[in-house]
């Protein structure tokens, strides 16, 4: 399936991953630090795969101008109703732009642009990846930031047996009141190193879940510093977690800071 068929399939109920990833606010103290650290208002911070709005809204409400920039309209109109929402007066400039990170380009180079929640590893392909990172290159200044979040890859996670359901957590669907739980199986190839994730939505009360099927690159630690040095960038820093701890055996996340060349 094409990249963008499958986001779209994927994504195409914003509401139910809105209200699935409702309490998912570990790394924003991270953004927003980066924020400080590397935005130059008024030029935007640049949130590639912005979805509904989770990181570019917290950061328009600290007062950043904010453009969020994404593959599915579904998701954007939540982001923009949710913006609509908030007062004028409180946030920094903020929009959300239908665009695709391998080829989306802002009017004016930026000093940040920022990949969170794993969205990169929707980038399956060494193609995709090149064409994306190419054109993040493109969107900087000389010298800016790229900085983006993905899974360390957890080999007795990616043995599991594909046959098997495993669950993933549960939450209440904001429209109808009803519980979901989420179940998982997967299939990880190890000669791509994509896991194909299958996501069962079991609502209270319904045997029928909602099915939705995605893929995921998975990123080896030493992948990720040559992918940015072919493409015109060095691997600044690289933490364990989002409090800016490093990298340890314990790990699950990988948040990177990458400098563009000049
Ligand atoms: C895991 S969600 C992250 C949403 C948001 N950043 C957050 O932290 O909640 C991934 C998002 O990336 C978007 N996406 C995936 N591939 C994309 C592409 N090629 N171009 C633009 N957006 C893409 C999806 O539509 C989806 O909204």
């Amino acid at each position: 399936m094409k990249l963008e068929d499958e986001i779209l399939a994927l994504y195409d109920d914003a509401q139910l991953y809105d209200d699935q990833n409702a309490d998912v606010t570990e790394d924003l103290e991270f953004w927003a630090e980066i924020a400080q650290r590397y935005s130059k208002p008024p030029l935007p911070i640049i949130e590639l795969g912005a979805g509904t709005g989770r990181v570019s809204l917290s950061l328009a409400d600290l007062g950043y101008p904010v453009q969020g920039i994404d593959l599915s309209n579904d998701m954007l109109n939540l982001a923009r109703k949710k913006a609509a929402d908030m007062t004028p007066a409180d946030h920094g400039s903020l929009e959300f732009v239908l665009g695709d990170v391998r080829t989306y380009q802002p009017e004016t180079k930026v000093p940040l642009v920022l990949f969170p929640y794993n969205s990169l590893s929707h980038l399956v392909t060494n193609e995709d990846l090149d064409r994306c990172l190419q054109n993040i290159h493109s969107m900087l200044e000389p010298g800016g930031r790229f900085v983006f979040s993905v899974f360390v890859p957890l080999p007795h996670f990616l043995v599991r047996d594909p046959e098997a359901l495993f669950p993933v957590g549960t939450f209440r669907d904001s429209f109808s009141g009803k519980i979901i739980d989420v179940f998982e199986s997967m299939n990880y190839n190890k000669w791509t190193q994509v896991n194909a994730i299958t996501w069962y939505f079991f609502r209270e009360g319904s045997d029928e879940p909602h099915v939705r099927t995605l893929s995921l690159r998975m990123f080896y630690p030493q992948d990720i510093e040559y992918l940015l040095k072919v493409n015109g960038f060095t691997l600044e820093q690289r933490f364990g977690d989002f409090d800016f701890s490093l990298p340890d055996a314990d790990s699950v996340v990988q948040a990177i800071i990458a400098q563009r060349n000049e």
